[in-house]
């Protein structure tokens, strides 16, 4: 916060308006959320921050303190397409507002924040939140915490190519500090469940992987399970708008009616879909420990049937799913690369980063990063 304000001072010679908004960790439902099916994901204690004020001119001054760059642009020249770099989150919140009638002015802008880029935990929707809560408020745009989600959705996959869900927007903007989200990807309508373990720690281990794979992988699985829909669709003819409307027993019956990949993904979905309903009733019962086998057995999906995994994430998710004290593991987000999310028991955090850390080296010669997140509150303005 010091940091970015002083970097503001210097670089506009004036104050700004800071506004910051956090990345995520989601506990189960993964790869749903495009599927109209439900997610558990929270905000955590790592932040973006966009720190703003009008110049009075029709050009945006965007400065990035973590790469030390600068970019610049006039309103009407951005356009909608894919943008390589940074500044592609930044142009994607302007256009968006724009197109929806918004009176956004040139801003000079400083960005910075620490939530690790490429880990899966959602760096860039941080960004896009942060930089439209700041614009929001500053010209009194009147946009809800949900038309920013969508906006910077809508600024994904125009302006960085990745067809994403709402998940990590809606995310980002609604946190709650000590309470995970339980939304419904089809009608939007959530709740906010205490997640009160004091003994327990979520953990999130990055594996340092960054697969290039990882955006057109997941673009492909989009198609594979719009495949799926329009497979079953045959036989229950205006019954299927998505995976979340796909019974179990329906799509054991129909099969042979597609190929093994279409199956292998719907089989994901909807299973995942009824695990999250299960945990959410475990986590209730404050039955943690059952909650923590459901992690696992969506990890295997994500690995076996969905097939987003990689060896490194694999091997994190099986090394802490024995180790004691570790009630949940499974890889996190849209996968290729990225985090495992644990839960640990607080008293053996210390001994099982040394652990993983030994393991992981000597496996894959790699130091994994490792942090202990507290789940916080979603945007909000700082100054
Ligand atoms: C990425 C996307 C989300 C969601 C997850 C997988 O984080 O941005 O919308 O689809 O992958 O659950």
């Amino acid at each position: 916060m010091a940091t970015i304000q002083q970097k503001f001072e210097e670089l506009y010679g004036k104050k700004p308006l800071i506004a910051s908004s956090p990345g995520r960790v989601n506990l189960i439902g993964e790869h749903t959320d495009y599927n109209e099916g439900f997610v558990l994901p929270a905000a955590i204690d790592k932040r973006m921050y966009a720190a703003i004020a009008a110049n009075g001119t029709d050009t945006i001054n965007l400065y990035a303190n973590e790469f030390g760059e600068h970019f610049s642009i006039k309103l009407h020249e951005i356009k909608p397409e894919k943008t390589e770099g940074w500044q592609a989150y930044a142009l994607g919140v302007v256009y968006n507002l724009l197109q929806k009638g918004c009176r956004v002015q040139g801003v000079d802008v400083v960005m910075d924040g620490n939530v690790p880029v490429g880990a899966g935990m959602s760096s860039s929707a941080a960004l896009t939140s942060a930089f439209g809560f700041a614009l929001n408020e500053l010209f009194g745009l009147g946009q809800s915490r949900l038309d920013l989600a969508y906006i910077g959705q809508k600024t994904e996959h125009i302006f960085a190519g990745a067809l994403v869900g709402i998940m990590d927007q809606f995310a980002s903007l609604h946190g709650k500090a000590g309470h995970v989200m339980k939304l419904d990807c089809r009608s939007m309508e959530y709740e906010y469940i205490p997640f009160h373990f004091p003994e327990y720690k979520i953990v999130m281990v990055n594996s340092m992987v960054k697969h290039e794979l990882g955006d057109s992988e997941y673009n492909t699985r989009r198609r594979e399970c719009e495949e799926g829909v329009a497979i079953m669709n045959k036989y229950l003819p205006g019954k299927i708008k998505s995976l979340r409307d796909v019974p179990y027993e329906q799509l054991q019956e129909h099969r042979n009616d597609m190929n093994e990949t279409v199956y292998n993904r719907c089989l994901y979905v909807v299973t995942e879909n009824a695990r999250l309903l299960q945990g959410c009733g475990l986590l209730e019962h404050d039955d943690l420990k059952g909650f923590g086998e459901l992690m696992y057995q969506t990890h295997l999906g994500l690995s076996k049937q969905y097939e987003v995994s990689c060896p490194e994430l694999d091997f994190l998710a099986e090394q802490a799913y024995t180790y004691e004290g570790v009630v949940g593991t499974r890889m996190m987000g849209g996968g290729f690369g990225g985090c495992t999310i644990n839960l640990v028991k607080e008293d053996r955090v210390e001994s099982f980063s040394q652990f993983i850390k030994e393991k992981y080296r000597s496996q894959f010669n790699k130091d994994p990063e490792i942090y202990v997140t507290q789940i916080e509150d979603g945007a909000r303005i700082e100054a």
